[in-house]
């Protein structure tokens, strides 16, 4: 028995003594992709690999025992702030919408070709160095994926908002026009009307030309001013060994996911951990519970429309609950309810069982962090992903949403949606459902997104998981051909048919004709 146990234990460390050396390309400088980023990284390095993390940030607490490092692309960040100064997220309804997704477009142009082109990555292609695999996150950015060319190695895929339209085609996953809405449009109700489907169908196919091209071409020039042999962005685009999402279906509906892709949503989150001593005295003694409202990290609650926050603090001043506000600057006239917070350990608050409402910008972080908790919502989107996981929100019954910016928004309209929310039962039974869904899983993310990774890279890229369609062209994939083929079949028969039928009545007619001679 004893000797099981040792040959056992010893297989188990043979297994673990798998380290393979990882490359994490991650130059989006906002705050949410950079944790993700982080611990993705860091889980691998927990895990005996030898990580090497490109950000634009540099990382801190990295424990003595890890192989890893980290190179700081200077400049990116800096030049992040810019955009974000510059974007004004609460005035993004007057803006054009192409004017912003060209200025979205273009900073994820730019982010791109700063990262190629940075001195210490030129030097990093120049060393000659060897890596088994290169992770990149999905975003538009896939002149990145060079750097699985350039060494040789396998691209694996990261996902920070789950399977969508950007991710499916990478392992060929298939998105179901009919029932799959798009990434950044549609309805989320599970049953789309014809109209939806109309929709999801235009965005789709947007999509596709937008992506194959506007921006392929464009990260094609960027690819070639580093790597003249490099294949191009379009084969680069569909040549994934693994996907990472960020999801899971406790968070978003059932879709189609092909073997490559594995879904470790939630993995980022890190036992609750004790709160603060002021925190926790304020949450203990808050007899009729909290409300915690934070807007994330890139949006920040001060500088929303000065009446919307007026009229916020007034309804908020009214109520019985206590109020954690992450707000980052002082707030002259606040109510006695409400504790203002430059920064809020978010999920250690959500983790306390006194708390009965999470009003969110309807981040995908804060988002899988109130699953996680079995927090209800009441969301107020600002920007890109966040009006899709609202939507979601009020679709599955854990929340409600609130436009920052309606022009009817007014205190009547707020209070009466945190009085639905605090007193009906429902929202805070759906939000422990979703919770619970969460938490029965056969592994735990940070174990299947290990797995994954290590399985991936066993078998070399695991080429039998692949599915054939991934290589397919669209007119391949969409059986255009066959269909084109069919439909010519028909047009010919029909022709064949039409002209037997002409020659017979002619027959009819000749041999009427001499019958009556
Ligand atoms: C990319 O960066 C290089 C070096 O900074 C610059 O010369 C080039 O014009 C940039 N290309 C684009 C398309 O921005
Ligand atoms: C605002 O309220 C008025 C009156 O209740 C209503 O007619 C109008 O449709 C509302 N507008 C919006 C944008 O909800």
């Amino acid at each position: 028995m004893m000797l099981l146990k040792v040959i056992s234990l010893c297989l188990l460390l043979v297994y673990n003594v798998n380290s393979y050396k990882i490359l994490g390309v991650f130059p989006i400088a906002a705050v949410s992709h950079q944790i993700l980023a982080t611990k993705l990284m860091e889980t691998l390095a927990e895990a005996g690999h030898e990580v090497t993390l490109v950000s634009p940030y540099p990382v801190k607490n990295v424990a003595k025992h890890w192989k890893y490092r980290n190179i700081v692309l200077d400049g990116i960040a800096e030049e992040f702030e810019d955009f974000l100064k510059n974007f004004n997220f609460y005035g993004g309804d007057n803006t054009n919408p192409i004017t912003r997704i060209r200025q979205v477009f273009k900073m994820i142009t730019d982010m791109t070709n700063n990262t190629l082109s940075h001195p210490k990555m030129i030097e990093l292609v120049k060393s000659n160095e060897q890596f088994d695999a290169l992770i990149v996150e999905q975003f538009n950015q896939d002149g990145l994926k060079a750097y699985a060319s350039i060494f040789n190695c396998h691209q694996i895929i990261f996902s920070s908002t789950g399977p969508n339209s950007w991710i499916n085609p990478t392992v060929g996953n298939p998105q179901p026009v009919s029932n799959v809405p798009s990434s950044f449009s549609g309805n989320f109700s599970r049953e789309l009307s014809f109209w939806d489907r109309s929709k999801n169908l235009a965005s789709n196919l947007f999509e596709y030309f937008i992506m194959t091209f506007i921006l392929h071409p464009i990260q094609d020039s960027l690819v070639q001013q580093i790597c003249s042999d490099c294949p191009s962005v379009s084969e680069l685009h569909t040549n994934a060994s693994l996907v990472l999402l960020n999801s899971h279906t406790s968070i978003h509906h059932a879709v189609p996911l092909v073997p490559n892709m594995a879904e470790i949503g939630g993995y980022f989150i890190d036992p609750s951990k004790p709160l603060p001593k002021d925190l926790q005295e304020f949450m203990d003694n808050a007899k009729d519970g909290v409300i915690y409202f934070s807007m994330g990290s890139n949006l920040k609650s001060k500088d929303l429309p000065e009446a919307t926050k007026n009229g916020i603090i007034k309804v908020l001043g009214k109520l019985k609950q206590r109020v954690i506000w992450k707000f980052e600057e002082d707030l002259p006239n606040k109510p006695a309810n409400v504790l203002i917070q430059k920064w809020c350990p978010q999920a250690d608050i959500l983790a306390h069982p006194n708390v009965k409402l999470f009003i969110t910008h309807s981040g995908f972080l804060s988002t899988i962090e109130t699953i996680y908790h079995g927090v209800p919502v009441l969301a107020i989107p600002v920007f890109a992903d966040q009006f899709m996981n609202a939507k979601k929100a009020v679709a599955y019954g854990y929340g409600l949403k609130l436009a920052y910016n309606d022009p009817n928004f007014s205190e009547e309209a707020l209070s009466a949606l945190l009085d639905e929310l605090l007193t009906n039962p429902k929202y805070h039974e759906t939000a422990k459902f979703r919770s619970k869904l969460y938490h029965d899983r056969l592994a735990t993310p940070i174990e299947t997104l290990n797995y994954w990774v290590n399985y991936t890279l066993r078998y070399k890229g695991a080429k039998h998981l692949q599915v054939a369609g991934v290589q397919l062209p669209l007119h391949q994939y969409l059986l255009l051909d066959v269909v084109g083929f069919m439909v010519a079949g028909l047009v010919f028969s029909l022709w064949i048919v039409l002209v037997l039928f002409k020659r017979v009545r002619m027959i009819v007619k000749t041999g009427s004709k001499q019958k009556t001679q």
